[in-house]
């Protein structure tokens, strides 16, 4: 058995004879909650598969899902931090994938790797479930890395009043301004970059937003990116807060709060991408079968 798989993991397809095999491949992985999202969809829908996760190590994602679709792997879902190696790894890039340039969804098809990245797409339905009007509105998006970088264009695509990208440091957050420039024009969205500490500042910063969205790894580690300084400048009791983090009440959702806003976690965009990931894999006909929705309240209660 090659190395490269885990098999307490049971996540070779050598494993399940007769049945697709998918899994989540992130480092950490053990925490992951796909498994049980995919596997309630496959219930839903009456799909015969399994679902697992992989651990890949820090070096090696490339071998590790080379060695997955190898023993028949059919699917895989890749989280963090190897959502660009997964855009590497893909043979053939969706459109969004391509200008996210950044992978959640691998599948094989004809012999080549397909990736796609459906963390936008997520996003965006589980804030309009909420309740969160996107059309017109003023939207902040904090961070510039993998996660964000996955969200703009589906967030564009609703035709914001306009979006504002933030970053401790500007020159990523300069890029990607330029990167989605075009779509940006075409939607008449106002997209800018600021750093972290022009939030700060009330002339550079002279209006709250309606969405402030946390696409830093800064809720990971415990603390916010933004200063109370910034809070003041950015939040006010109708904005509402969106953290891609999920199952606590981050140091950003406690600002928010303290100013009267609304918050939510990024439990409801893991099902919502989850779902797209599913209806790819195993076809768009199954969408009326599934409910994300449901599935979410069962992981919230
Ligand atoms: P991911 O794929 O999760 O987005 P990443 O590509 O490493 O991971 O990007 C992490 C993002 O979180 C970056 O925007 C990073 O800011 P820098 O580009 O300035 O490094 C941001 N980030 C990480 N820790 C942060 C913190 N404590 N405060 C603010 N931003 C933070």
């Amino acid at each position: 058995m090659n190395s490269s798989i885990s098999p307490e993991l049971h996540t070779d397809p050598r494993l399940h004879a007769g049945v697709d095999v998918y899994a989540v491949a992130g480092n950490p992985i053990s925490h992951s909650k796909s498994p049980f999202i995919h596997q309630a969809f496959a219930a839903q829908a009456k799909q015969k598969m399994h679902y697992g996760r992989l651990q890949a190590e820090l070096p090696s994602f490339a071998q590790t899902a080379k060695a997955f679709f190898a023993a028949g792997g059919k699917g895989m879902n890749v989280t963090i931090p190897f959502k660009l190696d997964a855009r590497n790894f893909a043979e053939v890039l969706t459109s969004r994938a391509q200008l996210a340039g950044a992978v959640n969804t691998l599948w094989i098809k004809d012999g080549k790797i397909h990736g796609d990245n459906t963390d936008g797409a997520g996003l965006v339905r589980d804030l309009l479930a909420q309740g969160i009007a996107l059309h017109e509105s003023r939207i902040l998006l904090l961070g510039a890395g993998g996660a964000a970088r996955g969200v703009i264009g589906p967030l564009l695509e609703q035709a914001p009043k306009c979006l504002v990208i933030a970053n401790r440091s500007s020159t990523k957050a300069d890029e990607l301004v330029s990167l989605y420039a075009d779509l940006a024009a075409a939607q008449e969205v106002a997209l800018e970059s600021r750093t972290l500490l022009d939030l700060e500042d009330s002339v550079v910063t002279p209006h709250p937003f309606d969405l402030v969205i946390n696409a830093t790894a800064a809720g990971l580690e415990d603390v916010s990116p933004l200063t109370a300084k910034a809070v003041s400048n950015i939040f006010v009791p109708s904005s509402f807060a969106y953290d891609m983090v999920y199952g606590k009440t981050t140091p950003l959702m406690q600002q928010a709060l303290q100013r009267g806003a609304r918050v939510s976690d990024g439990l409801g965009m893991l099902v919502e991408q989850a779902a797209d990931a599913f209806l790819l894999w195993r076809g768009s006909e199954l969408a009326a079968a599934i409910d994300p929705r449901a599935i979410l309240a069962q992981l919230r209660s």
